[in-house]
């Protein structure tokens, strides 16, 4: 018998902007996904201000999933798919965001697909919004510096909730809404935010209003779905990255604890309603005076999350400065290597029971079901003879199952499901690299955007076939 539920959620994961393609059909406005061109491995996208012509955009077409979807999904059945985590395109269903009505083909097009995944009796998971929020509403408002967002995304999820409400359960509002505590690399603060930091700003305070704006319209999205239909659970979605010290040293360990603090506070806000009091005393010592109104605060209170969802790739290590008596984390100075642990061409530390210890540190303090919604590893393949050898990918899975399997059995996690990064290879979030692979489902298309985007199934469509059949115990 298998320590996991019988109807554990066994699926994949991607997000809209990664994988759709499609960025002008069906009336869909931009979004800053639409606005980042190609990096790689060691070069940063670039942000451009609006499509500038001549310049490389890997998410306009991305794998083309739009045109694709049926057989895509077919696919994704063929491996027994359970559920299947993806993303609303915000700007599919408003198109510059602040409209009041909204786009009906974008809805249709939601309509259809979900149709298509339940007719394989695959759960659709649905995040709000994962890294693509409309350009329109940075240029006129300035992002999430701006509390009108708040109205903008609230009527977002509304619409959603009431459209497809009979066919989408588990939601979640902000992927990675942690992302952003690295704000030293501009990426993190744009794709959650859409803030650009100007010279003489403090990123760091920008960051914290914009995510309290965030929260807000998180816990009050919330309220709304549990009026629409009380069975809609809604989560919220922490990128859990472990920080462990270095050593036993007592300013490494401390060092340690204020960096979790500083990157999981969300999380006490999303589930517990409030702001913890270190983040309270720490606004106080910084002189931060956050726009936080009383009816925010209530709002906070009564929106808390259903479950947690989050995502895990890898650890990271720390170690205190001297110059830094208050342990104030910061990446670029604190993050050190792992004497223990190997990384992968991108230098994501490979970490299997930092899996298990991060579900053990959110069950520690959070009393809620958890969702592993992305966990994988982003690697080059090959094809020989139209077969993909990927036994890494399937190493890392294997792994990464066995501690989670562990949290289950002998921690008594409570766990809904786990979605894979990805399932089928998609253009990477931090990269814009199609060579940073992820998926069951090879698709030919090269770092260029040249290829014929044909599917071939991986050495991992099948091993992972079997593991859901076998509901986790043929591994
Ligand atoms: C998570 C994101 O950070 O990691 C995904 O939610 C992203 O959108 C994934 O694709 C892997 O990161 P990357 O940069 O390798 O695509």
């Amino acid at each position: 018998m298998s320590i996991l539920k019988k109807d554990f959620l066994w699926g994949g994961a991607v997000a809209a902007h990664q994988f759709e393609g499609g960025w002008k059909d069906g009336g869909k406005g931009i979004s800053v996904a639409d606005i980042m061109t190609a990096g790689s491995a060691t070069a940063n996208r670039n942000i451009t201000d609006g499509v500038v012509e001549g310049k490389n955009y890997p998410n306009h077409e991305a794998i083309d999933f739009y045109h694709n979807y049926k057989e895509d999904i077919k696919l994704f059945a063929e491996m027994g798919f359970k559920c299947f985590r993806t993303s609303i395109a915000w700007t599919r269903i408003f198109p510059n965001g602040d409209e009041k009505v909204p786009n009906e083909e974008g809805l249709k097009f939601y309509d259809e697909l979900f149709d298509e995944c339940l007719k394989y009796n695959i759960e659709p998971i649905v995040t709000l919004s994962h890294f693509e929020l409309p350009y329109y509403l940075i240029k006129k408002y300035g992002g999430w510096r701006n509390r009108k967002m708040i109205d903008f995304f609230v009527n977002f999820a509304d619409v959603c909730f009431k459209r497809f409400e009979n066919k989408v359960k588990y939601w979640m509002t902000f992927n990675e809404i942690n992302n952003q505590t690295g704000y030293n690399n501009e990426f993190c603060l744009f794709t959650n935010s859409g803030i650009k930091v100007q010279k003489g700003e403090n990123a760091e305070k920008e960051m914290y209003q914009a995510a309290h704006y965030e929260l807000v319209a998180s816990a009050i999205a919330v309220q709304h779905a549990h009026k629409i239909n009380k069975d809609l659970q809604i989560g919220c979605m922490i990128a859990m990255v472990p920080l462990y010290p270095l050593d036993s040293k007592p300013t490494n360990i401390m060092m340690a604890q204020k960096a979790m603090q500083k990157r999981y506070w969300f999380a006490n806000v999303h589930v517990d309603g409030e702001y913890p009091t270190f983040m309270k005393a720490f606004f106080a010592k910084k002189g931060y005076v956050p726009d936080i109104t009383t009816a925010d605060l209530m709002n906070l209170k009564n929106g808390t999350v259903d479950y947690l969802g989050f995502s895990y790739y890898m650890s990271k290590t720390v170690k205190a400065t001297t110059d830094n008596p208050d342990y104030e984390y910061d990446d670029l100075t604190n993050d050190v290597q792992n004497p223990f642990l190997k990384a992968s061409e991108w230098g994501w530390s490979v970490d299997p029971e930092g899996l298990r210890y991060g579900m053990n540190w959110f069950n520690d303090r959070f009393h809620l079901p958890q969702f592993i919604v992305e966990n994988g590893f982003g690697s080059r393949d090959v094809v020989e003879d139209g077969k993909i050898h990927d036994d890494y990918r399937i190493d890392y899975l294997r792994q990464h199952i066995v501690e989670m399997k562990k949290a289950v059995e002998e921690d008594g996690i409570d766990l809904l499901g786990y979605t894979p990064w990805s399932a089928i290879d998609i253009v990477s979030a931090g990269t814009g690299q199609m060579e940073k692979r992820y998926g069951f489902i090879y698709v030919d298309k090269d770092d260029e955007g040249k290829g014929t985007l044909k599917r071939l199934r991986k050495d991992s469509f099948y091993w992972y076939k079997k593991v859901i059949e076998s509901n986790g115990q043929e591994l």
